[in-house]
């Protein structure tokens, strides 16, 4: 009999030929997300998942799922599944790093101009038929060329957002409490500082660290203090590393300028104070939607899905502790 898999929503067939032939897959033909009780009741009799950032894979739907083997999950980041309990019950969890790298990058960048020269803003005022003469000071914003980039987190993403501001010829600092290779911070032309002083010094601060306990609202009414007034905030990580209600003050308070968001801290919701305010850029989680990038994590997410089912150590495992005792 052939193992069982689950798709929690409409992805993309051109990604699943291979596991389709090895594999039952069943796949949700509903574009929304999936009830806790749901995905419960398709997991149950499942061999693997392949799930989204949406999806809650949290310890009750792991234990209500006895056959499982893995979780592979159509995202580079995972805090949405709770990887020590797989661990525990012999479930391989796994990830789509790399694919989205340059997408995500290019759509931070997105952010910083949309954010720095007010393309939303001025969108808006043309299409109100605003637009009635050109102005020396209409939708005045910041110059981005040649002002100071500080990267929270220096992983991939960091890295590819760096290598960009080459070309606006811009000094690049980063805060990474990880260690970075001496040479990958001089072919990047970056300068390593303390976390405070990238905040101080920054015309831009781009965040690129996951959602950890440690990075729980790192940008706070605290940090946000030690931005300069003129300072842009660009989020492309995880909504919750940013304290969206100090954000709301801090930008009230004109206490940095502007900010670009692709992730909030209870998405889908967003503070309806944000909503109203016209120095803050909005999208909707999509700095990886792009039809070349979301066909690779796709077909990333099957591969990795289809390894584990024969009994092959997946490219992109995430607890690589639990293979010598994986559910079988
Ligand atoms: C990721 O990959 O973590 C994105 O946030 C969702 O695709």
């Amino acid at each position: 009999m052939q193992p069982k898999v689950y798709v929690t929503r409409p992805l993309f067939d051109a990604a699943f030929v291979e596991l389709k032939r090895e594999a039952d897959v069943e796949i949700n033909s509903e574009e929304r997300i999936l009830s806790k009780k749901e995905l419960i009741e398709h997991l149950r009799d499942k061999d693997g998942a392949l799930t989204l950032v949406t999806d809650a894979v949290d310890l009750e739907v792991l234990e209500s799922a006895p056959k499982l083997k893995v979780v592979a999950n159509f995202a580079v980041g995972f805090d949405n599944v709770d990887i020590q309990s797989a661990t525990r019950l012999g479930v391989t969890v796994t990830n789509t790093p790399g694919v989205l790298t340059e997408t995500t990058a290019d759509f931070a960048w997105t952010l910083i101009m949309a954010a720095a020269r007010r393309v939303v803003e001025g969108d808006r005022f043309a299409r109100a038929k605003n637009f009635e003469a050109w102005g020396p000071k209409m939708l005045l914003g910041y110059d981005v060329y040649g002002k100071t980039l500080g990267l929270i987190g220096l992983g991939r993403i960091g890295k590819a957002v760096a290598r960009r501001a080459a070309g606006f010829n811009m000094r690049v600092v980063f805060y990474d409490p990880e260690p970075i290779p001496e040479d990958t911070i001089k072919r990047l032309g970056a300068t390593p500082l303390p976390l405070d002083e990238v905040l101080q010094v920054s015309d831009f601060i781009s965040l690129h660290v996951p959602l950890l306990p440690e990075t729980h609202h790192l940008m706070a009414d605290r940090t946000f203090a030690l931005m300069k007034p003129t300072a842009v905030v660009v989020n492309t990580s995880r909504g919750p590393v940013v304290d969206e209600k100090a954000l709301v003050r801090a930008l009230k308070d004109g206490r940095i300028s502007a900010a670009g968001l692709d992730v909030f801290e209870r998405e889908p919701e967003i503070q309806p104070e944000l909503l109203e305010m016209d120095n803050v850029v909005l999208a909707p989680h999509i700095a990886s939607a792009s039809h070349e990038t979301r066909l690779k994590m796709c077909t990333m997410a099957a591969e990795n899905l289809l390894a584990v089912l024969k009994g092959q150590r997946p490219p992109n495992i995430l607890n690589p502790e639990v293979w010598d005792k994986r559910r079988q």
